[in-house]
């Protein structure tokens, strides 16, 4: 999967610059990030409703194929397409003919031949899902649920949205992102979205081993210690130790990463008085995060989880429908 650079960009837009698939935060404009925050907004009160869906992915279908584990990730991804009317398919990889040794895209081949025209992908490989959008025909759209450690899309944009929802513009904050991420699919694709609207200040702070080699090249300012880097920030962004995608030793041991890096109330101290944390799931207690800070009144992360439906309808009927919500106000009134 060597071909993520050469496909981004113009793959996933239409050539008036609408979204045709959601693979990628990079080389999105400020103001497209702006239309899903903004669709998004209108369907938080679609979940609130006695009838909790809209019809506007009515008569669709949606696959769901997660070939990585996934709580949260996955089950938003349904209850967004079910909310939104579409007939949803979950692919069971583990029971499926992939692992029978079929290919990833002759699984899809089989899959289109039922007609279906949206297939949302998780697959431990960096580029799977750009590999897939460019194959498949014009009428079907690729969503991008995660690939290896290289994007996760939809993650960022419910932290952007959890963000702007809970604090000020972002060219006001100081955003720290915390833990592992050289191996995060989630921080490149926060770090992509921050820039892009606006954020002058992101922090990354993370051992020399667990910081990506890249870093310097992000306009992000880097860390080692993380009393000095959670100095005065807004928002705190936590990440998990991915060990699944570590091919070493980068760590001496969980409870001596907790010592430097767990993210507690006493070194929470160093933050705004009002700062939010903020954590993708799933959480380790102990290891990154102390339990009174992930259930603590800063915590987010409950929230997060919420905001992920509304970002992944927005996102979904954006591809479909070809179409945004300019207006907050709106209730869902991207189409008439
Ligand atoms: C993240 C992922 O899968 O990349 N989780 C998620 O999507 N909710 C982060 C992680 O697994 O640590």
């Amino acid at each position: 999967m060597t071909r993520v650079k050469q496909l981004k960009r113009p793959l996933q837009l239409t050539n008036d610059g609408q979204l045709r698939h959601f693979l990628t935060i990079d080389g999105l404009s400020k103001t497209l990030l702006n239309n899903i925050l903004n669709t998004a907004e209108s369907f938080i009160i679609v979940g609130s409703k006695a009838v909790k869906n809209v019809p506007l992915l009515r008569g669709k279908t949606v696959v769901n194929l997660f070939f990585e584990n996934s709580t949260r990730t996955r089950s938003t991804f349904e209850l967004a397409a079910k909310r939104l009317s579409a007939d949803v398919l979950n692919i069971d990889i583990l029971t499926s003919s992939a692992s029978k040794g079929e290919s990833l895209l002759d699984t899809l081949r089989n899959l289109r031949a039922m007609q279906s025209d949206m297939f949302v992908i998780r697959h431990a490989d960096s580029g799977a899902a750009h590999f897939i959008a460019a194959e498949v025909t014009p009428d079907v759209a690729i969503i991008n649920a995660g690939d290896g450690h290289h994007s996760h899309p939809t993650q960022a944009m419910l932290d952007m949205l959890t963000i702007r929802r809970h604090k000020s513009n972002f060219d006001q904050l100081s955003v720290a992102i915390v833990g592992d991420i050289r191996h995060s699919r989630v921080a490149r694709s926060q770090v992509q979205a921050l820039k892009t609207l606006g954020c002058s200040d992101v922090r990354l702070i993370a051992p020399d081993t667990l910081m990506p080699p890249h870093a310097s090249t992000l306009g992000v300012t880097t860390y080692r210690d993380l009393d000095q880097g959670l100095e005065g920030v807004d928002v705190v962004m936590v990440l998990r130790l991915q060990t699944e995608r570590m091919t070493s030793a980068f760590l001496p041991s969980a409870n001596e990463y907790y010592n430097f890096y767990g993210l507690t109330r006493k070194r929470l101290q160093r933050a705004k008085a009002d700062v939010i944390i903020m954590h993708p799931g799933p959480i380790n207690r102990g290891v990154e995060i102390e339990s009174e800070v992930a259930d603590g009144k800063h915590s987010m992360i409950l929230n997060q989880v919420g905001y992920g439906i509304a970002i992944r309808m927005a996102v979904m009927s954006m591809v479909i429908t070809g179409q945004a919500c300019q207006s907050r106000e709106t209730n869902y009134g991207c189409v008439d």
